[in-house]
């Protein structure tokens, strides 16, 4: 696997690439890798004859300081991951080839960049946005590979892509859950193994609510009921839990399009913010 530390290095890599008339995969990621992401190097491998992968801690998307010095960082393990899984290049910048002088430039999405997330984590996805604007731009890819682990950003990504004519096929891939249903995430190795136990307690809720709606119960209800879930927990805090439309992201209590309603959840545990989702019918 190639490892390319500058814009430049990356640029030459593809170019040949492109030339040879290879169709480019990226996946960006923050590192400190685990099963879903490798996932979605197996899915650009499957669509893509080249697949680049991007490590970088994207500071402009932190929106608590903490969280983001305490970011995992795994990289020499994260090399021998993506190598073992036959990902072709790795796009590793520093701080200063991304954002060499501080971003005046906001990427804000109105409506879907609002809620949830965007209500809960202020100008998070305005960094989202705006690095994998820059990802998009630096890379080219043919497809872009993310989790339905971050629906929410699946959806932001995607209206970026449509509105600013990123020629770019996005993709959806599943969630990666531990055997116990816990969606993997880098912020679970920051979690004691008692905590990680608990923590189940969001995709059961996850769960229940699903089997709820889908018998019938009306939506203000099922919050009542996950509410009191998360109330008999001494260590899960509930941050929110929304039944929202995938078009907009707001909360709906009309459940007819059931394909397109996602259970969205965030709670924390010990410090750690946590967000797992469900459709509706899957
Ligand atoms: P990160 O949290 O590292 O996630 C990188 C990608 O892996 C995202 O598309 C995320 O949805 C996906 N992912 C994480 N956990 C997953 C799981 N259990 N199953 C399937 N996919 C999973 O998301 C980010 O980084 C950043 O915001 C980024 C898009 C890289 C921009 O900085």
């Amino acid at each position: 696997m190639e490892i390319c530390r500058t814009i430049i290095e990356v640029r030459n890599i593809l170019q040949n690439t492109r030339e040879a008339k290879k169709s480019i995969g990226l996946v960006p990621t923050m590192g400190a890798l685990h099963q879903g992401h490798l996932k979605l190097i197996e899915a650009s491998k499957k669509k893509c004859d080249f697949t680049v992968a991007s490590i970088f801690v994207n500071p402009t998307q932190f929106n608590n300081p903490e969280d983001l010095t305490k970011y995992p960082k795994t990289i020499d393990e994260d090399i021998i991951k993506l190598t073992d899984t036959g990902c072709d290049a790795l796009f590793l910048p520093s701080d200063e080839e991304i954002y060499p002088s501080p971003p005046s430039l906001k990427i804000k999405l109105d409506n879907i960049g609002e809620q949830l997330e965007g209500k809960f984590r202020t100008g998070h996805f305005d960094g989202v946005g705006l690095v994998v604007s820059k990802l998009f731009n630096i890379i080219q890819p043919d497809q872009a590979f993310f989790g339905q682990k971050d629906i929410q950003q699946f959806y932001i990504i995607k209206a970026l892509v449509d509105q600013l004519n990123f020629p770019i096929q996005m993709n959806m891939v599943p969630t990666m859950r531990e055997p116990n249903g816990l969606a993997m995430s880098s912020r679970n190795m920051r979690l004691s193994t008692e905590e990680l136990m608990e923590a189940t307690l969001i995709i059961k809720t996850l769960n229940k609510a699903q089997e709820r709606l889908l018998s019938g119960i009306d939506t203000i209800t099922v919050r009542a009921e996950v509410q009191k879930l998360f109330s008999a927990s001494d260590r899960l805090a509930l941050e929110y839990f929304e039944i929202v439309n995938t078009d907009d992201f707001k909360p709906t209590q009309q459940l007819k399009d059931k394909e397109k309603i996602a259970l969205c959840i965030a709670a924390e545990i010990g410090q750690v913010r946590l967000i797992d989702n469900l459709m509706l019918i899957s």
